[in-house]
């Protein structure tokens, strides 16, 4: 599974120490497993988002031109709308669902715990 890949998590931003830098709940980020754009992110936009929202993609299906997911920055860009509509009580995108809790959760606690851009 792609999160047992957290050893290549730079060594300068060792989790336990997050709470310097990340304003929301710490003990949270603290025990998460260590999620990046390298070893969790970039696969799950590709696999759950990109094939409506890449900038390349061949049928969009309606979404929106201005919210395309093809680099981590902007990804980070719009982090508080990717949470909004993926994580949470409620998701509503990909549409047609399908993804796991699991990984939703996942989701949310890069998109909260990584350093911001990573
Ligand atoms: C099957 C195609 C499809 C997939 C897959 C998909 N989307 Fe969308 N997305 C859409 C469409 C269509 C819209 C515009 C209609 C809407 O907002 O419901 C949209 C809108 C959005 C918006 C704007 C929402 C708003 O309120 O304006 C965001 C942000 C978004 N998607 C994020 C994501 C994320 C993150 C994923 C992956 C977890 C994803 N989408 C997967 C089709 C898709």
């Amino acid at each position: 599974m792609l999160f047992l890949l957290s050893c290549s998590s730079p060594p300068d931003v060792p989790i336990d120490s997050a709470s310097e830098s990340i304003p929301i709940d710490t003990d949270m980020c603290t025990d998460a497993p260590v999620l990046r754009w390298t070893n969790f992110g970039e696969s799950f936009m590709t696999h759950t988002c990109q094939g409506c929202h890449a900038s390349t993609a061949a049928n969009r299906y309606g979404a929106p031109e201005e919210h395309t997911f093809d680099t981590v920055d902007e990804v980070w860009t719009q982090r508080n709308w990717i949470l909004g509509v993926a994580t949470g009580e409620d998701p509503s995108m990909p549409p047609e669902g399908g993804v796991s809790a699991d990984d939703r959760k996942r989701l949310e606690l890069w998109l909260l715990c990584a350093p911001e851009g990573t």
